[in-house]
């Protein structure tokens, strides 16, 4: 059996029933962590990920909440303080695409995209940080006060065209990370990013599904394999355990060298 690194904490993933945060939320719970998985379609799928972090071993319960509602951000920490006293880690996962052409795309398309993907961040890194400093440094929980790990994208580096609305998202997402990982650094509060290439969730279906797809991929991954789910999970469980301690501040990029620009291994 794997070492309890996040034994006796709290963790809550957003947009947990499927794709990233479903993997992190089973590997917070195998790490020992009681998981709040939310969700916000899907019941049935983020009551499939309680029984098997239940039956690895650990609690978990699932909240269904709108991460860009700031009342219902409001009631899913209320129930989470009231179902377990604290929290110690938030995992800011739930995000979308609503892809169009630039000229195209519609201020719905683009605000949904920046509602959910950046406001939701604020609203539930936001919470996060007042449970935080309301409950303090507890050293025989974790070294840290409070984690806080933000799923950007490689695209918050890469530009990319045809999504135009996703890439400010998870460009925004950089400085959001980065300016609360400055602010609370001193009060011990640990922020950072995960940066996913292409991992085989439902969100890239087309990028994979074909082999084709799966070949043209393949030419902007030096490493030549598409990322799985658990890829991620393990990174989170490394940011949310003491493991990572001096940590804060990072965007770590996991993505089979997308962000190295393949394209130009010949050229330029
Ligand atoms: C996007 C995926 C895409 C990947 C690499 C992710 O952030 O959600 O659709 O495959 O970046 O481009």
């Amino acid at each position: 059996m794997s070492e309890k690194k996040l034994k006796g904490q709290i963790a809550l993933v957003t947009g947990a029933s499927s794709g990233i945060g479903k993997a992190i939320a089973i590997a917070l719970g195998e790490a020992g962590a009681a998981v709040v998985v939310n969700y916000y379609s899907g019941a049935e799928a983020a009551d499939e990920v309680v029984n098997t972090i239940r039956q690895n071993g650990s609690d978990a319960i699932a909240i269904k909440a709108d991460v860009s509602k700031e009342e219902e951000v409001f009631s899913m920490f209320g129930e989470i303080i009231q179902q377990y006293g604290t929290l110690d880690i938030l995992v800011n996962n739930a995000g979308l695409q609503q892809d169009a052409a630039f000229h195209d795309m519609t201020l719905q398309q683009w605000q949904k995209v920046i509602d959910v993907n950046l406001t939701g961040q604020f609203l539930c890194a936001r919470e996060a940080i007042r449970e935080f400093l309301r409950r303090g440094l507890q050293p025989e929980r974790s070294k840290a006060c409070g984690k806080i790990i933000c799923i950007s994208s490689v695209h918050e580096l890469i530009p990319w065209a045809g999504h135009v609305n996703y890439a400010a998202s998870k460009g925004a997402i950089k400085m959001l990370m980065q300016s609360l990982a400055q602010e609370y650094g001193p009060k011990q509060i640990r922020v950072n990013s995960i940066c996913p290439g292409a991992i085989r969730t439902p969100i890239n279906r087309e990028a994979w599904e074909t082999r084709e797809a799966y070949q043209s991929l393949m030419s902007l991954i030096p490493y030549n394999r598409i990322g799985e789910p658990d890829d991620v999970g393990k990174l989170a469980v490394f940011l949310a355990s003491d493991d990572s301690d001096y940590i804060t501040g990072t965007s770590i990029f996991i993505d089979g060298g997308m962000a190295v620009y393949e394209s130009f291994a010949d050229g330029g």
